[in-house]
């Protein structure tokens, strides 16, 4: 898998990609994260790449001209399968969709700013459109940080247990249930019983109900 991300401010992103699982997904070669400056393709020796809404009204607008010359630049090297714009007015990212689109091949993510873009990049060049939750954020960095790191992580071989993001909160419509580890008391608080008794069968039953009692209490809509 490709993910090409284009921003205004991709310095946001690069310490993000260069630690801990994401960065030995890319060392493993399971996934090419690519950085875009929307800067380098603007079409005036200053490097603007916004300008003031039609219509007035506060706040700057990310103009189409900048974006579609990166959008086009990658599109003529290689195919992709989604051309995704980070915004709270998007679809709200679920593990569902999560898990679609880590099936795909290459991705671009356009992350807004501002005012957001000139509705013209929206209409001729973005394929799906996502929120990351109910807020505003400064940028869409944050946002494409987080959908990209929900995505790497389900590519096959990227965690080191296979097994682990099959077990993760909502992949089965439950949360997850409680973990412990050692001590096995820590100043009078123990560990359930059951969990040191080896009993493989009851252990996982014990999960499987503290799983459906957690989603119960914290989140019931899951269940519906
Ligand atoms: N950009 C700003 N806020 C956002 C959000 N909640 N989700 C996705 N992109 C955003």
């Amino acid at each position: 898998m490709r993910i090409d991300i284009i921003s205004c401010v991709p310095g946001l992103l690069e310490s993000f990609f260069a630690h801990s699982i994401l960065k030995r997904a890319q060392q493993g070669g399971y996934v090419e994260v690519v950085l875009h400056d929307i800067r380098d393709y603007s079409v005036n020796k200053h490097r603007t790449i916004d300008d003031y809404a039609f219509g007035g009204g506060a706040g700057m607008v990310l103009q189409i001209e900048p974006i579609a010359r990166c959008i086009r630049a990658l599109q003529a090297e290689r195919t992709y399968d989604e051309v995704i714009y980070l915004t709270p007015d998007g679809e709200q990212m679920q593990q569902k969709m999560v898990n679609s689109l880590s099936l795909k091949g290459n991705l671009i993510m356009l992350c807004g700013h501002y005012k957001g873009v000139d509705q013209r990049v929206r209409d001729l060049f973005i394929t799906k459109e996502i929120s990351i939750g109910d807020y505003v954020l400064s940028g869409g960095e944050l946002a494409a940080a987080v959908l990209s790191d929900a995505i790497i992580r389900l590519l096959p071989g990227v965690l080191n247990d296979e097994t682990s993001a099959l077990t993760d909160s909502f992949q089965d419509n439950l949360l997850a249930p409680p973990v412990y580890s050692r001590p096995a008391d820590f100043e009078g608080h123990t560990v359930p019983d059951i969990l040191m008794s080896g009993h493989e069968a009851k252990i996982e039953e014990w999960r499987y109900r503290q799983a459906v009692q957690r989603t119960r209490e914290r989140r019931p809509d899951l269940l519906d």
